[in-house]
């Protein structure tokens, strides 16, 4: 029986990868800081995972010290660390950066088959941008490895999506421009299926996005139907966001770069080649019924 280390198993994808691989026969060691988000359904219906996770390694990317036995007995290793959501004093460059090195670094000396990495779709064109920076330089130290790849390139996750159903809710969507660029999110569980396929293939690089292409002022009428209100749209142009950004800068450099990457790729079309069954309809109708 293969084994796979899944390091984000307790994230949105990373749940849904821990399901996708275990469904498939893999051994699953899960790589965790707090196990007990392994045991409950996350904030964006991501599932419970304790009974696909065959082992769970207690660890922080950070602190390499922790994690020196973490690839013993490993054939492939699947990363989607970052620290997207999280709140604190780590940088991208400390986390999507440096830890996910650390670990490229230990599954380097094992005899680890192959490495798969989730960085982001059409990062060429948000290169400025310090997390799509910090992803890009470890996919470069990926790829000088010597180490089997793949490196997957989603375009937005419903997970991430969702926050125009929570504006909604609160009675009015804030749209950065003109709401007519495109987008085809894509559902954690359809993506973790492409995550998986890529162990048998020999593709490098996967550009990926979800079956249904909305501009996002589509995004927000969908979210306001399912919840029966009429649609309350407010545009911002992208330039006063940006100048927002650049205010708190000094204040919050981590929180400034998130809200940089927001407003860059939401003045880009972001649509990949389409995969998968899920709807943003019926999971904005499931995250509504919680
Ligand atoms: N969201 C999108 O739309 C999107 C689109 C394209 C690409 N991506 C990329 O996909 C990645 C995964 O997205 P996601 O939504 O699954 O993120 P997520 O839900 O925030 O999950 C991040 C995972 O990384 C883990 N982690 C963070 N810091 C760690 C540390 N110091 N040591 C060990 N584990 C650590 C988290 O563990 P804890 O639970 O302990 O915090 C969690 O398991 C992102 O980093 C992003 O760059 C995202």
């Amino acid at each position: 029986m293969k084994k796979v280390l899944i390091a984000g198993s307790t994230g949105y994808l990373g749940k849904h990868v821990v399901k996708e691989f275990k469904k498939r026969g893999y051994f699953v060691r899960a790589l965790a800081r707090n196990p007990q988000k392994l045991k409950e359904t996350g904030p964006f219906l991501e599932p419970a995972v304790i009974e696909q996770v065959d082992e769970i390694f207690i660890g922080d990317v950070t602190k390499p010290e922790t994690l020196k036995e973490i690839c013993n007995g490993i054939d492939i290793v699947f990363s989607s660390v970052g620290i997207t959501r999280q709140k604190g004093k780590l940088t991208f460059r400390d986390v999507d950066y440096q830890g996910n090195k650390n670990i490229l670094d230990i599954a380097a000396q094992k005899s680890v088959e192959k490495f798969i990495f989730v960085s982001i779709f059409n990062a060429h064109l948000f290169r400025n941008i310090e997390i799509v920076k910090c992803r890009e330089d470890f996919v470069r130290e990926l790829k000088n490895s010597g180490i089997n790849y793949a490196v997957i390139r989603p375009t937005g996750y419903f997970s991430d999506i969702s926050e125009f159903l929570r504006m909604a809710k609160s009675g009015r969507v804030y749209l950065i421009g003109s709401g007519k660029n495109k987008i085809n999110p894509i559902h954690g569980a359809d993506l973790a299926k492409i995550c998986v396929d890529t162990v048998a293939n020999d593709k490098n690089e996967i550009s990926v996005g979800g079956p249904n292409t909305y501009t996002t002022e589509e995004i927000a009428e969908i979210a306001f139907s399912v919840l029966g209100k009429k649609p309350k749209i407010t545009r911002t142009p992208a330039w006063l966001v940006n100048f927002g950004v650049k205010i708190i800068r000094p204040f919050n450099k981590q929180k400034s770069d998130l809200i940089e990457f927001i407003v860059t790729t939401q003045q880009n079309d972001m649509v990949a080649p389409a995969t998968g069954g899920h709807t943003l309809r019926s999971y904005f109708e499931k995250l509504n019924m919680e």
